[in-house]
């Protein structure tokens, strides 16, 4: 199609939600020096946060804003407050699961003119970190009145799709190496996952460095040689925390940007929050929210106002006049105002101190819109955990537990408390709470599904024993499908 006037003069149309505190401020700040770089953007304002739980909206965020981020597909965010006896769920959360924004990125880079202990090291990566699985799904339960247990549920597909994600953002951004970082090594199905999904689909990515990295390491290294990370992938706890510490590096959490990508929808904010401390007062830093417009100036393809704004910006921190309080020099912070009149009288400089960086747009692999199921060749049924809560001695409740099994499918093959095995008695000194798991075995294989031997069992456990969880042991592809004691 011809290019029609029309369509030279076409904005991009972005849902604004101001959010709390100062959030308000840092958008104003953000949007002017926008368009003051000619950026072609349309503003579609949209609430969520504290008012919107005042108003009795749950969820933090109201239809009106839900399908304003579905039609534009992009949005630009400040902090939302979740205001006490309003629910407890963060409109923040709600947001990146309702649109199923997968991918958290982080970038990490030195910004001039802010001293850090790391200055000068040419600290310049991305914390990549899974935004929707993991302990983060809150499914929580009270095993017992005095043990907690949370489910960590990590899928296959939803590493595929972070992996692929981090690979392909490193091709866009040029970089050379993607480091998955896991804790395989103590949980070797759900961080093994993450592991082993990133050798398979890294291996098609031969222009990619590929290293895996323990995560406690990983914390160690980016302390000690943060300079040697280029694009570091992550679960999702893992991603939360070392992205924060990854900010800390730089300047902090009040000049880190963010994006969160999903297949439909991206949405880019500040990491900071609401600090309501300093809010309404014109003393508020918008760099974080403005570095976060930068990114999504990128994801819109306009790669030009992108590097304008973020040099503008670079030139004004490198200069130091106008700074905010926060990064000013004691006693020399200035107002939001002055710091957004700054940047725009900059725009068209080029910082000579941070290295140029060519950016593509992040070719997203689409995923299908259905339900995602993996197969298995095959499928055995070998036994099944009991959890159960005794305050009796592992000995009697080994006793009274093989008993019950008597004459059932199973046998009683050990009792582990919070992993350890306590019975048969390995002779170590585990203290012992009141929640044991008892792994079951089949004697042979079941005929059918297993369900009626299994109820059998649990009827006979439960004459002697509060039993209030269970977990069948299966094989898949010939492999166990859980973990040993
Ligand atoms: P915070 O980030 O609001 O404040 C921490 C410290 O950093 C304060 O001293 C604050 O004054 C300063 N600060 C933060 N951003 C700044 C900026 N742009 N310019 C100058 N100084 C800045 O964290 P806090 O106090 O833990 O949280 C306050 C509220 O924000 C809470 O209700 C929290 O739930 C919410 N929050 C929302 C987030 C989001 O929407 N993504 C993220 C973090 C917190």
């Amino acid at each position: 199609m011809d290019a029609t006037p029309a369509d030279t003069t076409a904005r991009t149309r972005v849902t604004a939600i101001a959010g709390d505190g100062i959030g308000p401020e840092v958008m104003r700040a953000t949007q002017q020096i926008l368009a003051a770089a000619g950026a072609r953007l349309e503003w579609e304002e949209a609430l969520a946060g504290a008012e919107a739980f005042r108003k009795g909206i749950s969820s933090g965020a109201p239809q009106e804003t839900l399908d304003s981020i579905a039609r534009n597909g992009v949005a630009l965010k400040g902090p939302l407050e979740t205001p006490v006896g309003y629910g407890e769920k963060s409109a923040n959360v709600t947001l990146r699961k309702i649109f199923e924004m997968y991918g958290n990125i982080r970038p990490v880079r030195e910004l001039p003119g802010i001293r850090t202990p790391f200055t000068g090291r040419g600290i310049d990566f991305v914390v990549v970190r899974e935004n929707v699985e993991d302990v983060y799904a809150g499914v929580e339960h009270m095993q017992t009145p005095g043990v907690a247990q949370t489910l960590k549920l990590i899928t296959e597909v939803g590493c595929e799709r972070i992996v692929r994600l981090a690979a392909a953002l490193a091709q866009a951004e040029g970089r050379k190496k993607v480091t998955v970082s896991t804790k395989a090594n103590i949980m070797k199905l759900t961080e093994g996952m993450m592991k082993r999904v990133g050798e398979q689909v890294l291996k098609e990515y031969p222009d990619l460095v590929h290293e895996h990295m323990i995560v406690d390491n990983c914390a160690h290294q980016m302390v000690i040689r943060p300079e040697q990370f280029d694009v570091t992938v992550m679960t999702n706890m893992n991603g939360d925390i070392l992205s924060d510490l990854a900010a800390g590096l730089v300047g902090g959490l009040g000049v880190a940007p963010s994006a969160n990508l999903g297949d439909q929808v991206a949405m880019f904010e500040a990491v900071h929050g609401s600090a309501p401390q300093i809010a309404g007062k014109g003393l508020a830093n918008p760099t974080a929210l403005l570095l976060s417009a930068v990114m999504m100036l990128r994801h819109i393809g306009d790669f030009a106002t992108a590097s304008t704004v973020e040099h503008a910006l670079y030139v004004t921190l490198e200069e130091g006049k106008d700074l905010t309080g926060d990064i000013a020099p004691a006693g020399q912070g200035g107002s939001t105002g002055a710091f957004v009149d700054r940047v725009i009288a900059n725009l068209g400089r080029q910082s000579e101190k941070v290295p140029v960086r060519e950016y593509r747009s992040i070719a997203m692999k689409k995923w299908p819109a259905i339900t995602w199921y993996r197969a298995a060749t095959t499928r055995e049924l070998v036994g099944v955990d009991v959890f159960v809560e005794s305050e009796r001695d592992p000995r009697a409740i080994g006793i009274t537990l093989a008993a019950a099994a008597e004459g059932s499918a199973f046998t009683l093959e050990m009792i582990s408390s919070r992993g350890a095995q306590v019975w048969p008695d390995l002779g170590g000194n585990t203290f012992l709470v009141d929640h044991f798991r008892a792994r079951f075995m089949f004697k042979e294989p079941p005929k059918g599904n297993g369900i009626a031997e299994i109820t059998d069992l649990l009827q006979r456990i439960g004459r002697q024993h509060n039993w209030m969880h269970i977990e069948k042991l299966q094989r898949f592809d010939g492999a166990d499908a859980y973990s040993k004691a």
